[in-house]
């Protein structure tokens, strides 16, 4: 395992991705029922953009960065909505000012949103980020964390108790076979919870698997949303995507504003469309 979250925090893949988590999150948790969220890839938690390895690759830059220096008022409100949340964690180090330092991980912002009574498990397999991501939430009795296979947690832990979740399925592609192992979590996380809300990030490298792995969601209701900056000279991931199955009501309007949007000021080509049947 060498990949490192540390090394991308903030980059434009998690703009699109934590934009599209909150709004989610906003929806799910707006009608009185109890939700179970589960995290199966998920991280340290919270990125330090001033700490050597953000530093080093500086993606933030063409990310959050960026995109904290276009904002204006009258922007989208799922645009306001997720960089109020980014400031809301910046904020826990120390009163606003200056360039943003601390972006927030997805298990720091589904904990900014859970309600009392609702149940959130993060899966982190590396050790070092396992153990941050422990100390992120130690105390907190509203969080599980747990060492363990994201893959694995969709079999263990569906379908939730609750019968209301989001899962959040977010691997580092490190694994030349990554697309089949997601293809086949998924395919698994809904024979036991068809009614779950899935939201599956996955990078635009390799068309044909991406094509392939959408194809495989045919006939479910579900949505693709993707950025695509200029293709980079050095190598760099330049295009990403999402699919979001069983996106809750009013989510696709508010996420296709948002994501236009976005793609304006990141200088990116946005697309959202709908998985055909
Ligand atoms: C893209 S990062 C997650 C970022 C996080 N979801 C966020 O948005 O802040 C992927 C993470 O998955 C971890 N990982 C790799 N294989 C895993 C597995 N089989 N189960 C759980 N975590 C895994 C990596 O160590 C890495 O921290």
């Amino acid at each position: 395992m060498n990949y490192r979250h540390a090394f991308h925090a903030g980059n434009f893949t998690e703009v699109l991705k934590h934009m599209a988590l909150c709004e989610l999150l906003r929806l799910l948790t707006a009608k009185d029922k109890k939700l179970f969220v589960l995290d199966t890839h998920a991280g340290a938690g919270g990125y330090d953009l001033r700490a050597d390895e953000a530093g080093r690759t500086r993606e933030a830059e063409a990310g959050i960065l960026r995109l904290l220096a276009a904002s204006r008022a009258g922007m989208p409100p799922a645009v306001v909505r997720y960089l109020a949340a980014v400031a809301a964690y910046d904020r826990k180090f120390g009163p606003a000012g200056g360039a943003l330092r601390h972006y927030p991980g997805s298990p720091r912002l589904i904990r900014a949103a859970l309600r009392p009574g609702d149940r959130f498990i993060a899966c982190e397999l590396h050790p070092k980020d396992s153990l941050a991501l422990k100390r992120e939430f130690a105390g907190d009795q509203a969080v599980e964390v747990r060492q363990a296979d994201g893959y694995h947690a969709v079999k263990a832990l569906l379908p939730p108790a609750e019968r209301r979740g989001l899962i959040l399925i977010d691997p580092p592609f490190e694994a030349t076979d990554e697309f089949e192992k997601l293809a086949r979590a998924v395919k698994q996380a809904l024979r036991r919870f068809a009614v779950g809300c899935y939201a599956v990030w996955y990078p635009l490298k390799d068309e044909e698997a991406v094509a392939g792995f959408v194809a495989g969601l045919a006939g479910l209701k579900a949505l693709t949303l993707e950025l695509r900056l200029p293709p980079s000279t050095d190598g760099k991931l330049s295009a990403c995507g999402l699919a979001v199955i069983n996106p809750p009501w009013k989510f696709e309007e508010a996420i296709g504003e948002a994501l236009s949007w976005v793609g304006v000021a990141l200088g990116a080509t946005p697309a959202m469309a709908t998985v055909p049947a």
